[in-house]
């Protein structure tokens, strides 16, 4: 399949990217970094294809990185809006511009990529949204956490709409409501925390939902967690 990653430069991306290399899948993975994406072409378990660029969520303008996109893919089977930014603080302490950073990398950017990748997705394909735990209706919040819930909430309910929208093009929408995974960012959130799972393991879960989800489901925001209800 041919499959479009964002945030592809640690953590769950960069392990979602190594793992559909080594099952044969054509990959274009960005972040603002691409250190660590550029060092996954040297594994010698690929047996995909690595196309990646720096390319940084809050730009205005995403033509360079579309136009890149459509000259290494010209069509895409699964986009993985995996790229999210989180500032905990308390609710009363965030500023305007904490607010629009996590939105405009946790909601915005899938918008603008989904937007402006359209017409390259093929008859079938699959948008898959990685949302968290916190970010769907009776889940368990905490505290610090409120506006980055907040955006994956949002996040959630742009899966079920656009499910709905893209019907007709038989594209497929879900979101993953993920659970804890050690990453840097679980890290920053959860500086005591020991999450149950590796990167590299929740990122096995996440390339056999990008690859098969959407043969089962479509408009589902489905949590992944053993850690909370
Ligand atoms: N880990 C967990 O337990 C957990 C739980 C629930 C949900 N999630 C979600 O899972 C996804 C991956 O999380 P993670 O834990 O792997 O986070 P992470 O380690 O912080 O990695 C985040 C990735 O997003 C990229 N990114 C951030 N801002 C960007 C920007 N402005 N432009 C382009 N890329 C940007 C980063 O790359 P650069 O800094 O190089 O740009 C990095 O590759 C996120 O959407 C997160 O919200 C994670």
């Amino acid at each position: 399949m041919k499959i479009v990653v964002s945030g592809a430069s640690r953590g769950l991306g960069n392990a979602l990217v190594k793992n559909l290399l080594s099952q044969g899948d054509e990959v274009f993975a960005f972040a603002r970094s691409t250190e660590n994406i550029s060092k996954l072409t040297a594994q010698n378990t690929n047996k995909g294809k690595l196309y990646f660029m720096a390319f940084d969520l809050m730009e205005k303008d995403f033509s360079p990185l579309v136009k890149t996109i459509k000259e290494k893919l010209q069509t895409i089977d699964a986009l993985v809006n995996n790229a999210g930014f989180l500032v905990p603080k308390p609710f009363i302490e965030m500023t305007d511009e904490d607010f629009n950073r996590m939105f405009d990398v946790n909601v915005k950017a899938p918008f603008k990529l989904i937007r402006e990748l359209f017409p390259l997705f093929s008859k079938g394909s699959h948008i898959l949204n990685i949302s968290s735990a916190g970010g769907f209706q009776g889940s368990v919040k905490f505290p610090g956490l409120s506006l980055y819930s907040a955006s994956k909430g949002a996040l959630s309910i742009l899966t079920e709409s656009l499910a709905m929208e893209f019907a007709k093009e038989e594209i497929k929408v879900n979101a993953l409501a993920l659970g804890s995974a050690q990453t840097e960012m679980l890290a920053q959130a959860f500086p005591n925390y020991k999450a149950p799972l590796t990167a590299d393991e929740m990122a096995e879960f996440i390339a056999y939902f990008t690859v098969n989800g959407h043969k089962f489901f479509n408009g589902k925001i489905l949590p992944v967690s053993l850690s909370t209800p």
